[in-house]
């Protein structure tokens, strides 16, 4: 099953796509949380008692591994649901590390290699993420980290999950289920997005006009 995560922190986006029952989780991130206008913590246990028992990826900002790992702790403290996401750094994965030892689940976060993936999943993170835009921005293709890292984690049975990240498109979405990405984490513009298409629309457009001449 292909889990969609919602990747925001306005809290009536998340409240009305949490109501569809589509949304697995939410992903926040330090611009994401400066965007709400709210601080931090408020807005992640904001977050948490809206989704209930969700998994919402919390971002640290500290820099250090015992100042991550710290951060690290407040953070999940706030509810049961918190995933700590860290940074893809020497101090990130250890603190990854020493914060799984604790069971606290990581999400390790801005992604750009396989190697990276790897040391990420062997150091103990729950989710991987890729940034799939960013490195498409830079004139490279996102897509095929994504299909690396699924190669990777498959050849060593890794339990880590594949979270793609900095998605900007229904076609990012489409591959990276063809791909085989456990998570998706998508802008709610996009996550709407993926309903569209301009042959429903004719149709049930068509269909209704029809409806209409029929005898009742
Ligand atoms: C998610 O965890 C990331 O923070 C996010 O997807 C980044 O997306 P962006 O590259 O569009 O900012």
């Amino acid at each position: 099953m292909m889990d969609f995560f919602v990747d925001t922190a306005d809290t009536n986006a998340i409240r009305e796509l949490n109501s569809t029952g589509l949304i697995d989780g939410v992903t926040t991130n330090p611009t994401l949380i400066m965007k709400s206008g709210k601080s931090h913590h408020a807005v992640i246990a904001e977050i948490c008692h809206i989704v209930d028992n969700l998994p919402v990826s919390a971002e640290v900002v500290a820099i250090e591994r015992d100042d991550m790992v710290r951060e690290g702790k407040a953070l999940a403290k706030i509810s049961h649901n918190v995933v700590v996401k860290v940074p893809l750094t020497w101090d990130g994965l250890q603190a990854c590390h020493q914060l799984h030892q604790e069971d606290i689940k990581v999400n390790v976060t801005l992604c750009f290699s396989a190697n990276q993936a790897l040391l990420a999943a062997k150091a103990g993170a729950t989710y991987i993420s890729p940034f799939i835009g960013r490195l498409d921005d830079i004139g490279l293709n996102g897509m095929d980290l994504i299909e690396d890292i699924r190669d990777v984690y498959d050849n060593y049975d890794f339990a880590t999950q594949l979270l793609a990240a900095s998605i900007r498109s229904p076609s990012h979405v489409t591959q990276c289920a063809l791909a085989g990405a456990d998570v998706a984490t998508v802008p709610p513009g996009v996550l709407k997005k993926l309903c569209e298409h301009p042959l429903t629309d004719l149709g049930l457009e068509s269909f209704l006009k029809d409806a209409a001449k029929s005898k009742t």
